[in-house]
């Protein structure tokens, strides 16, 4: 197992490219298998989780050619071999599910898929997954298998277009479905529907591919079904969970850097968040500057939500920063309700965080009253000390690293193949950017690494 050896150095100061997002590659790799037209995508990172989509795609019939050089993806899958993904693949990442939504259009058979990973941040349900696609006419079920479960799904009726209303407005669940519907006959309506930037990359792509689809105003996604199909060219996204992972880490360590490619319309309330703080950026042409100026200052409410608000995913890396600040923050994390586990690490290391079951601030969310610690207050600022530290999750994995670059002796960062899932060259990345950071094969076997 690889670990980490990290230690402050000299503030963060450079250039980086941003990498392609995780969380739309991922699905759109997915998406390509509705049809058997050849689909190329540029700007694809190279991580763990595309790694898992592409052999999770090859055991169904697609056919691949990964230029990790060129950062370029050519995949097409002439017709489905099969559409039983195998049981090895359980808890592997969350995309196992969404393919159920890509073949029922392309298969009468059962389809069966291994249960599905993640984060441990929550307990992450399907239902709403489940829901949607059965009133497009799928039925799905869970059964137990040999060593664990599987969902099983098919629609021998066929996909028929309705009227969708989410109950939360769920990206997995909003993909699921905008997924079978591209095939249901009709027009489907999902209200309710998520969306984040890398929806609407994914509706981009499905547009080039042939389906007639539209975002209203209030959260509608309209899809009519598609009959014809074309090759496509797509360039994905950028990482906006990696901008501003780097963006955090270089405004805690007093740095300076410019991250090419970082998108100003998919930061706005990132952005706004840390102007609050007295964090300095500049958007320019093809990216965005990010910087300390001035003391940073606490005295901040931060709400997570669904998009357009402040990502979940930012919440981590963010606490760390506001170890930084002057004054006492409060953070309510609105969509998951166990996302704060890693906060104990950080007291460890010198941070004063307390956690509450209370929704603190402004509303009160799905998890007011049931006993879940998703506020929390922190008082800062605090110097941070070294630890030797094991991952529970990706965007928890890089809140260490930050933390760790804030403490003057050396931490061990050990589970790091959380990282490698999601952040593309991070440590030559961070190298780059001057920081101390080594990585190193120790012949330890960590039991019980956690899924992604
Ligand atoms: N939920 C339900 N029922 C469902 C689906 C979701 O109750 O059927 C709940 C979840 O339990 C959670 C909330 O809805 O409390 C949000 O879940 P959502 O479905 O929106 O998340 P996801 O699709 O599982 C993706 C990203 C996450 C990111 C969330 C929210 C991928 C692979 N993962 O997860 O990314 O936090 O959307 O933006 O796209 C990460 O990259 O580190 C990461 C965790």
């Amino acid at each position: 197992m690889d670990q980490l050896n990290i230690r402050q150095g000299a503030p963060l100061h450079g250039h980086i490219q941003a990498a392609g997002a995780k969380n739309a590659m991922t699905k759109l790799l997915v998406a390509s298998l509705l049809s058997d037209k050849t689909c190329t995508f540029y700007n694809v990172p190279n991580i763990g989780d595309v790694e898992i989509t592409v052999n999770l795609c090859r055991e169904i019939g697609s056919e691949i050619e990964w230029d990790k050089k060129n950062k370029t993806i050519r995949i097409a899958t002439p017709e489905l071999k099969t559409s039983y993904v195998p049981q090895r693949y359980s808890g592997s990442n969350r995309i196992p599910i969404l393919m159920i939504g890509a073949m029922l259009g392309r298969t009468d058979e059962d389809i069966i898929v291994p249960t599905i990973g993640g984060d441990l941040i929550g307990a992450r349900p399907v239902d709403l997954h489940i829901h949607a696609l059965y009133k497009l006419g799928a039925r799905i079920e869970y059964r137990e298998m040999k060593k664990e479960g599987a969902y099983f799904a098919q629609a021998h009726e066929g996909l028929k277009g309705a009227v969708i209303e989410l109950l939360y407005p769920s990206v997995g669940a909003t993909e699921n479905t905008i997924l079978a519907a591209v095939r249901a006959k009709g027009t489907t309506l999902i209200k309710n529907a998520a969306i984040e930037p890398e929806i609407i990359d994914l509706i981009l792509f499905l547009q080039k591919l042939g389906a007639n689809i539209m975002v209203d105003v209030d959260r509608t996604i309209r899809i009519q079904q598609a009959h014809r199909f074309h090759d496509v060219e797509h360039t994905v996204m950028a990482d906006r969970n990696e901008v501003a992972s780097y963006a955090m880490a270089a405004i805690a360590t007093k740095g300076r850097i410019f991250i090419e490619g970082a998108e100003h319309l998919h930061m706005i309330a990132f952005l706004n968040k840390i102007r609050e703080i007295g964090g300095g950026f500049t958007v320019k042409k093809n990216g965005i500057e990010f910087f300390y100026e001035n003391e940073l200052r606490g005295g901040l409410h931060l709400e997570t939500d669904v998009h357009p608000g402040f990502m979940t995913d930012w919440q981590q890396p963010f606490v760390v920063l506001l170890t930084q600040t002057c004054g006492v923050s409060v953070i309510h994390e609105t969509v998951y309700e166990n996302r704060f586990g890693y906060t104990q690490t950080l007291k460890e290391m010198g941070a004063d965080i307390e956690l509450f079951t209370q929704c603190l601030g402004g509303k009160l969310c799905r998890f007011a009253s049931r006993n879940h610690l998703h506020s929390l207050v922190i008082k800062g600022s605090t110097p941070l000390r070294a630890k030797d530290i094991w991952i529970p999750d990706l965007r928890a994995g890089f809140a260490y690293i930050m933390a760790a670059l804030l403490a003057p002796e050396t931490s061990t960062i050990s589970n790091i193949a959380f990282l490698d899932r999601g952040y593309e060259n991070l440590v030559e990345k961070l190298i780059s950017l001057g920081a101390d950071i080594s990585r190193h094969t120790t012949k330890k076997v960590d039991i019980g690494a956690a899924v992604s």
